[in-house]
């Protein structure tokens, strides 16, 4: 079961050379999917600001909305998208017709919200996913994956999926320890021993 999960996530970390027509390799897409274990401790906060900051530097930024039970990027960044991915699951749109964009040009794969269907993905739904996440037209420097709070399929799926996974904490104690626990259960269970550790909501001072 694990061994699938991984083999489908190579298709899209394969995406990341992307040949031009002279042969050579025109741009490099970083896929990081941003999780953390316990929920609120700031995941989409964090994906906004490095979405926006990083569009500010020029970088084309594609943010995927993998809560898809309690989607809430596109209210973070101000947006009313018509779609979202349960009309992509649905086999309704595809995802250039999802895709909306947000402020300084990020583009944005908006989630549904309430509707209980689609938050728990079978195997040929992940596949359809990751296959239209690899077709995408336009090419971009940089994916963003916002994970839901958790340790579900759906969380271990989209991470194992990325280059990089992105482990947002806050200082409390649960938030620690909930971290830690993912981080060992993807290590035990998905083979992934690197992590980057973002620590949100240090105070400074007393
Ligand atoms: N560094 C910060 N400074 C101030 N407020 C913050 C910071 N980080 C997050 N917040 C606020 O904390 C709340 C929770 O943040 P956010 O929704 O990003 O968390 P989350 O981990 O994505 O939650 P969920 O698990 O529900 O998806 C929001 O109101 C957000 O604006
Ligand atoms: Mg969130």
């Amino acid at each position: 079961m694990n061994q699938v999960v991984i083999d489908q996530a190579a298709t899209l970390r394969q995406q990341q050379n992307i040949p031009s027509e002279n042969g050579s390799s025109e741009r490099m897409t970083r896929v990081v999917a941003i999780t953390s274990g316990k929920g609120g401790v700031g995941k989409t906060a964090v994906v906004a600001n490095i979405a926006i900051a990083l569009a500010k530097q020029g970088k084309k930024i594609l943010v995927i909305d993998a809560d898809l039970g309690l989607a809430n990027i596109d209210v973070v960044l101000g947006l009313s998208p018509e779609y979202n991915l349960n009309h992509f699951f649905k086999g309704e749109r595809s995802l250039e017709e999802i895709m909306v964009e947000g402020p300084c040009g990020i583009k944005v794969l908006p989630a549904g919200s309430g509707v209980q269907q689609y938050t728990r993905l079978d195997g040929q739904l992940k596949m359809r996913f990751i296959e239209a996440i690899d077709n995408l037209h336009e090419n971009f420097d940089l994916v963003l994956i916002d994970t839901e709070a958790g340790i579900s399929d759906n969380v271990t799926y989209f991470t194992v999926a990325a280059q990089d996974i992105l482990v947002i904490t806050t200082p409390e104690p649960t938030a620690i320890t909930d971290a830690y626990a993912l981080m060992k259960l993807l290590s035990s269970q998905y083979h992934q021993k690197n992590f980057l550790l973002c620590v949100n909501s240090v105070k400074y001072g007393s």
